[in-house]
């Protein structure tokens, strides 16, 4: 029969796992034995939440045990694994481990982590192995010479980040809930319905920066909550094409700060831990844009990479697209060059005493049609991708629109060059996710 595994919590419970816990420490050699005295003492207590202790049993006996001790940096030790020998071969390790790992994710632990020896313990470091776990730096201090210490990502912050070094970007399904989806779009309806055009009719285009985004509407946008007009939202006769919410390219750039829906979905621990994860040790969110990319007059966003816009030395710019609506190749969706982030930074928008322009800094030409990826995702999901990653998106002449929201955010310990056209001052710092 399998092992079943139970959380001890009663005193009888307590019983059983404190004559498991003597009976591994008899079963160590002599010179790697613990004083058990002080949990041994109450081992409730000693064991009370969030720690935990767990017993096997097979075929109703006692098989084996494991404890969980927590960390306050949200990590889950496990100590004293231990199988007895008439039911080693059984399973009993893997299933206490299951439980532990179950527990630890209950609580929201970021990681499990373990000391073993990998020369020693074979089959234990193969197990750990099987679970998922890989070898990490050391967490604590252990009382043995040659410990092998390995870890378990519960928040994925490992594989998330080598991913992103490997390919430039993330996609991550499910990010956004339907809730929060439909709270933003309707502040972002209400933006726009706010908006009269009359007072400015700023048009938002990539195609001739240097013109263009010389325009002083654009230009002291950064601190504000603007609206940008579609450049085929207007006819020959300067008449709108479509009616006003279905002209509008963007909305930008500081809702983070000073709208309040916006302001509250774009802060919080999840994305600070998401950020930093990735590298970001003193995240700032310097630009928030909500894009409409409507039906039919959805403009072209051309190849570029974000740290053309947001220039830091070194390079940190970090940009997370949150995708409201289903995007694929028919409404405009993104396209990407996997990996092409480790490709130099072809331009650099900078404004000064000259006015504001596109200085050329690399003739790399920018990806072929065989080089890009289309990132064709679902509502809710996020898309991050690091600043020097080549993407693009293409006209929507589809009649769905492909509404997302973007976040750049940077890293406070680079220094943010003072010829970037979005600036921030003392009155009105960049902040951080929480
Ligand atoms: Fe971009």
């Amino acid at each position: 029969m399998a092992a079943t595994v139970v959380r001890a919590q009663g005193s009888e419970e307590f019983r059983r796992f404190g004559a498991l816990l003597v009976e591994y420490n008899d079963d160590l050699p002599a010179d790697l034995r613990h004083d058990l005295a002080p949990a041994l003492r109450d081992l409730a207590a000693y064991y009370a939440d969030p720690s935990a202790a767990f017993v096997a049993r097979v075929d109703g006996e006692p098989a084996g045990c494991v404890v969980m001790e927590h960390l306050d940096d949200g990590s889950a030790v496990v100590k004293r694994l231990y199988t007895r020998h008439a039911f080693r071969g059984r399973g009993v390790a893997r299933a206490l481990m299951v439980a532990l790992i179950e527990r630890a994710r209950e609580l929201g632990c970021r990681r499990v982590v373990l000391d073993t020896d990998r020369e020693q313990l074979v089959a234990a470091y193969r197990l750990y192995q099987s679970l998922g776990f890989t070898e990490c730096e050391p967490y604590g201090e252990v009382d043995y010479r040659h410990a092998t210490f390995m870890e378990l990502r519960l928040d994925g912050g490992a594989s998330l980040r080598s991913r992103f070094e490997r390919d430039g970007f993330l996609v991550v399904p499910g990010f956004v809930s339907a809730a929060a989806i439909a709270a933003l779009r309707m502040r972002a309806a209400e933006i726009v319905d706010a908006f009269d055009p009359s007072v400015a009719a700023g048009i938002f285009t990539t195609r001739d920066e240097s013109s263009t985004k010389s325009d002083e509407y654009f230009l002291t946008s950064g601190t504000t909550v603007r609206c940008f007009f579609e450049e085929e939202a207007f006819d020959a006769s300067g008449a709108l094409r479509q009616p006003k919410e279905l002209s509008i390219n963007k909305v930008g750039h500081a809702m983070h700060d000073l709208d309040p829906v916006f302001e509250r979905f774009s802060h919080g621990p999840r994305f600070d831990a998401l950020v930093r994860g990735l590298g970001l040790a003193e995240p700032l969110i310097y630009q928030s844009m909500y894009i409409f990319k409507q039906p039919r007059i959805g403009g072209e966003v051309r190849w570029h990479q974000d740290a053309t816009y947001f220039d830091t030395e070194p390079s940190t710019v970090t940009t997370l697209w949150f995708a409201l609506e289903h995007a694929d190749r028919s409404n405009g969706c993104l396209w990407v060059e996997r990996g092409g982030h480790r490709t130099p930074l072809r331009e650099r928008f900078v404004v000064d005493d000259g006015g504001s322009r596109l200085e050329r800094l690399d003739d790399t030409p920018w990806p072929s049609e065989a080089e890009a990826e289309a990132i064709e995702v679902e509502a809710g999901t996020l898309v991050v991708f690091h600043g020097l990653l080549p993407h693009y998106s293409a006209p929507n002449r589809s009649a769905t629109s492909r509404h997302a929201y973007t976040l750049h955010a940077v890293d406070g310990r680079a220094l943010y060059s003072p010829r970037n056209w979005l600036q921030r001052d003392a009155a009105f710092p960049a902040r951080g996710f929480v």
